[in-house]
């Protein structure tokens, strides 16, 4: 479909990158007048000029964090009062100072692109929440403080639904049951999928969840061959859909409602089926779930979109390295087309700690993506704010870093757990 394709024969094992969007806010956090202080005119002030709790804290924490840390938020606690920051004051600047919160494991300093949909408080937040604790987290007054924001919204339209249809249990001898079910959507026509929405059944048990669309009858027929192996719903699955299939959604914990760059939409063609591939984490125990994604759809779109693999499949990293690599390039052929690539989804398993994407003409060098603290439970698909052409002749370029310490034998390219991977994702349009 689009005009290169890296060569990979493994296609049914690409995997897992998660559209997982914003749970937070979309970056333009309000920073609640830090910056423009004014020494205390109340009685509840602190001396001097440190941020108080309404005026400058909460705006920050409401922006940013209060979508996961709410009563039914996915967070285990809540930051929607005083009392709450009050009690949770040194880990939210601990967490904060060290960008583990919120989560986002790309860079949006602006050395590498920012990002629309980025969870990401900049320096002078971070500063803001610092500055406060340090000065024993004065509270100020509440006329001062915002409001406390509704709960995220979902899609204002649902064309389609692609269901489970069942409620799986997971299976309670594993600690991960990766699961992939077949659902038929019953598409009458061709269509876009212009935005989506992942809702997981029950957040306890569901880790990632990825939405892939079968594009022809033999990938249909593997996918039923594996699915009646067993007697239980779908069939097991670690990694991506099991067999040839094409990513369309995915999730992580956090992610919400997504709307993809305007005028561009994702293929689904008539007829065909999907398999949803879920994560459970059985730490909390085997809850039954039926996860569904529903999709807003147009008959049309100006330019279809792809999610393209930049994989660095040679991966065969020596075990005890504290930085042991794995890298591929991939120059675009002359005849390429102009290319826009609207955003990244990195993906590797749990030993990735770095990964550095970048297009390169000449003696230009684009950065696509950079890691710097990457979470095999936070990964995410996110739009750059302003997209990036490239071209024929461009070379494209991924190099990850793996932290192998714990292993003794090497690690090399697969699906399994402990396995790795080292994938950008791109969202592009020809
Ligand atoms: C996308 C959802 C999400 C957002 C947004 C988010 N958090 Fe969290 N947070 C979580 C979850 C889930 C946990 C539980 C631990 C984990 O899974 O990493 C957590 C844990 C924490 C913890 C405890 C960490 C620990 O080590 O015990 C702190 C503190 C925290 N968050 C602060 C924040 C702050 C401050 C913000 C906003 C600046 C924020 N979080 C935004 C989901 C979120």
């Amino acid at each position: 479909m689009l005009g290169w394709r890296v060569t990979i024969t493994f296609a049914a094992a690409l995997p897992l990158a998660l559209l997982a969007n914003g749970c937070s806010d979309d970056g333009e956090t309000s920073t609640g007048g830090n910056g423009t202080t004014t020494t205390g005119t109340t009685s509840t002030d602190p001396p001097g000029n440190a941020p108080t709790y309404y005026k400058d804290v909460a705006p920050i924490l409401m922006d940013n964090c209060a979508s996961c840390h709410r009563a039914e938020g996915i967070a285990p606690f809540s930051f929607l009062t005083y009392e709450d920051a009050k009690i949770a004051a040194y880990s939210i600047r601990n967490t904060t100072e060290q960008r583990l919160m919120p989560p986002f494991v790309l860079d949006n300093t602006g050395d590498c692109n920012t990002y629309s949909d980025a969870r990401w408080l900049t320096d002078e937040q971070i500063k803001t929440i610092g500055d406060w604790v340090e000065a024993e987290m004065p509270e100020g007054d509440p006329a001062d403080g915002p409001e406390i924001p509704p709960p995220p919204v979902g899609l204002d339209r649902v064309d389609v639904t692609f269901d489970m249809g069942v409620e799986y249990t997971p299976d309670a001898s594993l600690t991960d049951d990766y699961r992939c079910f077949i659902i038929d959507p019953q598409l009458a026509n061709d269509a876009y999928m212009i935005a989506s929405e992942v809702i997981p059944g029950d957040q306890r048990v569901v880790h990632h969840a990825i939405l892939y669309a079968l594009d022809d009858e033999s990938a249909e027929q593997a996918a039923a061959d594996k699915d009646n192996q067993d007697n239980r719903p779908g069939y097991p699955c670690f990694g991506g859909a099991g067999v040839n299939a094409r990513w369309l959604v995915g999730w992580a914990p956090g992610g919400r409602a997504t709307t993809y760059p305007e005028g561009t939409g994702i293929k689904l063609e008539a007829g065909r089926k999907a398999v949803l591939q879920v994560h459970y984490n059985l730490s909390n125990g085997p809850m039954p779930d039926r996860t569904r994604v529903d999709l807003k759809l147009a008959p049309s779109v100006d330019k279809e979109a792809a999610v393209t693999p930049l994989p660095a499949l040679n991966l065969n990293l020596p075990p005890g390295q504290e930085r042991a690599e794995a890298s591929f390039q991939f120059t675009l052929p002359a005849q390429t087309p102009e290319i826009t690539i609207y955003g990244v989804g990195p993906h590797m398993h749990t030993l990735g700690k770095t990964m550095d994407v970048s297009a390169v003409r000449g003696d230009d060098e684009t950065c696509l993506a950079r890691v710097t603290n990457w979470n095999f439970h936070w990964q995410s698909n996110s739009f750059y704010t302003t997209p990036i052409r490239v071209r024929g002749g461009d070379t494209l370029k991924i190099t990850c870093g793996f932290d192998t310490t714990r292993r003794t034998e090497p690690t090399t390219w697969g699906e399994g757990t402990e396995d790795e991977m080292c994938i950008a994702f791109l969202y592009m349009t020809r």
